[in-house]
C-alpha cells in the first residue's frame, strides 16, 4: 500500500475523475502519452484508448477487427499482435485495430469499466492531435466526428485538443516541448471543467480547443498563454443568439484568435454535438462561460 501522504499529495485542486483518452495517430503518440501522465499524476483515474495504427478517417462503420498484421504504429506491438491488446505491464494503456472511434467505444464500453469496478468514465479527452483544424476544417476532423459521437451515443462529455505544432513522435522519444505545454494546457482546461461542477458540459455539447504553435522561441511556457473563448468561423452567424461576453455579443473566430502571432492565445470553442454547424442556444453559451471564467481572458484590440 502507498503511503497515505503520497497519495493526498498528488489529489491536489481537483478531485480526481474517470477519463478516456484517445488519439487519431495511434495509442504510442508522445502527445498522448504526455497527458496521460500529467493527468494522472493530478489524481485521474485514466484508461487510454486509441487506434493501434496512425491512420484515420471518418468513416463510422464497424469492420470485424482484425490482427495487427504489421504490427503498430511505432513499433509498439509486434506483428501478427491480437484486434485488442494492452500494455504487458500496464493495464490504462490499451489499443484498438480501429478508428477512433471505434477505439474510444471500447474505452468507454470495456477497458475503463474493467479497471473501475463496472463504471464508466465521466470525460472523454481526445488529441492533442497534429495541425489546428479550425473554422470549416473543423468538419473533416476525425477526433471531433468522434467526440460528437461520444457525447450524443454514449452520453459522456468530450473535449478535443489540437495543437498547431506536432508530428508523430514514438512515446519513448524525449517528450518534446509542445507535448509537454500542450498536456499542461489541456490539463489546466480540464481542472477547470471538472471545478465548475456538474454537467461536466451541457448535455449534447463538445469542446474544440486549438492551441497555436509552440518553439523554443515563442510560447515557450504556459505562463504566457491566454485562454479566449471562440466560435467556429463557418457557423451561420446569428447575432441574436449570442451570449454577452467580452463587450460583444458573439464569440471571436477561432481562426482570428489563432491567427495572432504577437501573443499565445488558447481558441476554446464550445459546440453541437448533434450538427457541428449548428449555433449554440444563448443560455447554453452563458453555461460555458460560467464554467470556464476562471481561466477565461478577453481578446485585446489589435
Ligand atoms: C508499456 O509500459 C511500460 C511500463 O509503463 C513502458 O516502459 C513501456 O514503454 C510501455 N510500452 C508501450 C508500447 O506502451
Ligand atoms: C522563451 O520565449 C521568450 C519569448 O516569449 C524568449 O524571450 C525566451 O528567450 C525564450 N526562452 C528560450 C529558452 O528560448
Amino acid at each position: 500500500m502507498r503511503p497515505y501522504l503520497l497519495l493526498t499529495a498528488v489529489l491536489p485542486l481537483t478531485q480526481g475523475i474517470r477519463i478516456v483518452q484517445t488519439h487519431y495517430n495511434g495509442w504510442a503518440e508522445a502527445n498522448l502519452r504526455t497527458l496521460f501522465n500529467v493527468l494522472s499524476n493530478s489524481g485521474h483515474q485514466v484508461v487510454l484508448s486509441a487506434p493501434a495504427l496512425a491512420y484515420d478517417s471518418n468513416r463510422i462503420f464497424d469492420e470485424e477487427l482484425e490482427i495487427v498484421k504489421d504490427g503498430c504504429v511505432h513499433n509498439s506491438c509486434p506483428e501478427g499482435s491480437p484486434p485488442i491488446g494492452a500494455n504487458a505491464t500496464d493495464p490504462r494503456l490499451n489499443y484498438v485495430n480501429s478508428y477512433t472511434q471505434v477505439a474510444v467505444r471500447y474505452g468507454i464500453r470495456a477497458m475503463g469499466p474493467r479497471l473501475w469496478h463496472g463504471k464508466k468514465p465521466e470525460l472523454v479527452l481526445l488529441g492533442p492531435d497534429f495541425f489546428n483544424a479550425l473554422g470549416f476544417f473543423q468538419y473533416f476532423s476525425p477526433s471531433m466526428r468522434a467526440a460528437m459521437s461520444v457525447a450524443t451515443n454514449e452520453g459522456i462529455p468530450a473535449i478535443v485538443f489540437d495543437g498547431a505544432t506536432g508530428s508523430p513522435t514514438p512515446w519513448h522519444d524525449p517528450t518534446p516541448l509542445h507535448s509537454k505545454i500542450y498536456a499542461e494546457l489541456a490539463a489546466d482546461i480540464t481542472s477547470t471543467i471538472i471545478r465548475s461542477g456538474r454537467p461536466l458540459l451541457p448535455p449534447s455539447t463538445i469542446i474544440y480547443v486549438n492551441f497555436p504553435s509552440v518553439t523554443d522561441r515563442r510560447c515557450n511556457d504556459t505562463s504566457q498563454f491566454r485562454y479566449i473563448l471562440t466560435r467556429n468561423e463557418a457557423l451561420e452567424i446569428n447575432d441574436d443568439v449570442g451570449a454577452f461576453w467580452c463587450d460583444a455579443t458573439n464569440f471571436p473566430f477561432d481562426t482570428d484568435v489563432i491567427a495572432r502571432q504577437n501573443e499565445c492565445f488558447v481558441a476554446i470553442s464550445p459546440g453541437d454535438a448533434i450538427d457541428a454547424a449548428e449555433s449554440l442556444a444563448m443560455s447554453v453559451q452563458e453555461e460555458f462561460i460560467n464554467k470556464l471564467r476562471p481561466i477565461l481572458s478577453c481578446l485585446p484590440e489589435i
